[in-house]
């Protein structure tokens, strides 16, 4: 299929011009004014709109098997409805359960992942240790394209991984040229938090932040970045929630550690008032972690991802409806953790961004699409609209608005957490892989279309560091060595 998107505007994380774009075979073929649309292509009529690279969403849970339950949105409805909403690309995570071998989490990951409709890549989570997870870590990066592994320091008795579990991770991730993610919280903390919380009565869903504090994730977040330090290795945290996180990441960049920060939209948008709301249903719609945060914590995290402390923006897309959180009716902390938000986040981020003057355009397009696909080394093939990248492109229309509801939205959830938000800026034209795959709310996608995408390591990237250390080392021989 070939397409010819006339008469937009593009817009790339770092350039606003005029241009046509072809693409053909599933790839982009020409940017350019004028260009003709040769025989049989399809011409998407693009004036008035922007024409931005796709959404990338790098964190994702569809149909994780999680707190006694299973994610409702599977990879295929959790594809759709991201690419109704303008993201055509998700990273989602492995998550071995502690025993089960790494390379037997990832077949089965990668078994129900083969009905996605959009491209897809996993992080893999390092959630026990033993020689076999030291030996897959390699077969993943050497042979599955997975160059980032994630450590949940929450979750303690199920997938949280301790300080010995973080070195030993973080030094073979070092070894082998992966970058480290992970969720920042203290599970030790979390988990007496929550036994005092219901000792002293508190059993309603305003526990759940409560025994959360922001202090929590700023000591993980702390910690986490430290132990990168002194391994040497990149260390990104995801849904950065807090300011006190977010110092954490400020104060390492500052010192020059490769250290990046994500922000979901929830954590943008919603304060914790909402855990105080009389309906359970309401309430426990909104239990994810880290919880929504006190008012304030908003606009610092706007205000980093302006300054460019936090690089990328996610949802932490995982969807529980109803009737499963209703396993927490009587205990906080039974009530699966997670919200929904794949579909709605780039249009939330450009009006909640663009729209009120605190992003640019271009840092718009950073932040939903091309950071991602720098630091997780798939650029320029995804994050850019240039000859040769994957036709993975949005038309966007500034002057149409609509209003967000889990009435209307494509996401196998029955709550919106941005529900009645009136979003102006939306995707008119969706583009995977140089097919259309939504127009004007006609959705098309394909079950089974979306393709795995390899992830290489940062090779290069380890030996200029490599060098450099040398540079700096205090041996008379490593700086010969280095100058070599
Ligand atoms: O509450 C959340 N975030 N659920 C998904 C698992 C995780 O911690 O990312
Ligand atoms: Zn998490
Ligand atoms: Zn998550």
């Amino acid at each position: 299929m070939s397409i010819l998107i006339r008469g937009g505007t593009v817009v790339t994380a770092d350039n606003t011009f005029r241009a046509d774009v072809y693409t053909e075979d599933g790839v982009i073929k020409a940017v350019g004014e004028d260009l003709d649309a040769p025989a049989g292509a399809e011409v998407v009529d693009a004036g008035g709109c922007y024409v931005m690279p796709g959404g990338i969403d790098p964190h994702t849970h569809m149909e994780l098997p999680f707190m006694g339950t299973v994610a409702s949105e599977d990879f295929f409805t959790g594809t759709t409805a991201g690419m109704a909403g303008g993201t055509t690309m998700i990273i989602d995570f492995v998550i071995p359960n502690p025993q089960e071998k790494l390379m037997d989490a990832y077949n089965k990951w990668r078994g129900w992942s083969e009905k996605a409709a959009g491209d897809y890549s996993f992080h893999v989570a390092v959630t026990w240790w033993d020689d076999s997870v030291h030996a897959d870590m390699k077969t993943l990066t050497e042979e599955h394209g997975v160059n980032s592994f994630k450590h949940f320091m929450a979750y303690k008795g199920a997938i949280m991984a301790d300080d010995e579990i973080l070195v030993n991770s973080f030094t073979r991730a070092r070894e082998l040229g992966a970058i480290c993610t992970v969720h920042a919280e203290n599970g030790e903390l979390v988990f007496r938090l929550q036994q005092d919380m219901l000792e002293r009565g508190i059993t309603g869903p305003e526990g759940h932040p409560q025994s959360r504090p922001p202090e929590v994730e700023g000591e993980a977040a702390n910690r986490a970045i430290r132990i990168a330090q002194v391994m040497d290795v990149p260390l990104y945290v995801v849904h950065t929630s807090c300011k006190d996180a977010l110092d954490a990441i400020i104060r390492a960049r500052n010192e020059g550690q490769r250290v990046f920060g994500e922000a979901l939209a929830g954590h943008l948008l919603i304060d914790d008032s909402v855990y105080r709301h009389p309906d359970f249903e309401f309430a426990a719609a909104h239990v994810m972690s880290p919880p929504f945060r006190p008012k304030g914590h908003q606009e610092a995290l706007w205000l980093g991802l302006q300054a460019g402390h936090l690089q990328t923006t996610a949802t932490d897309h995982c969807c529980f409806c109803a009737p499963q959180k209703a396993a927490g009716i009587d205990n906080f902390s039974l009530i699966p953790n997670g919200t929904g938000g794949v579909e709605d986040r780039m249009h939330v981020l450009w009006t909640h961004g663009v729209g009120t003057g605190r992003l640019t355009m271009n840092e718009f397009v950073a932040v939903t699409s091309t950071n991602a696909a720098k630091i997780f080394n798939i650029y320029p093939r995804k994050g850019s609209i240039s000859v040769g990248a994957d036709a993975d492109v949005v038309v966007w229309d500034p002057e149409k608005s609509r209003t967000i509801s889990a009435e209307t939205h494509h996401q196998n959830i029955d709550f919106n957490i941005f529900e009645g938000m009136t979003v102006k800026g939306v995707n008119t034209v969706t583009i995977s892989q140089g097919n259309i795959v939504y127009q004007e709310g006609d959705v098309r996608t394909e079950k089974g279309a979306g393709r795995y995408i390899d992830r290489p390591c940062f090779a290069p990237y380890y030996s200029a560091m490599e060098k450099q250390r040398a540079l700096h080392a205090p041996t008379s021989v490593s700086r010969v060595q280095a100058a070599e």
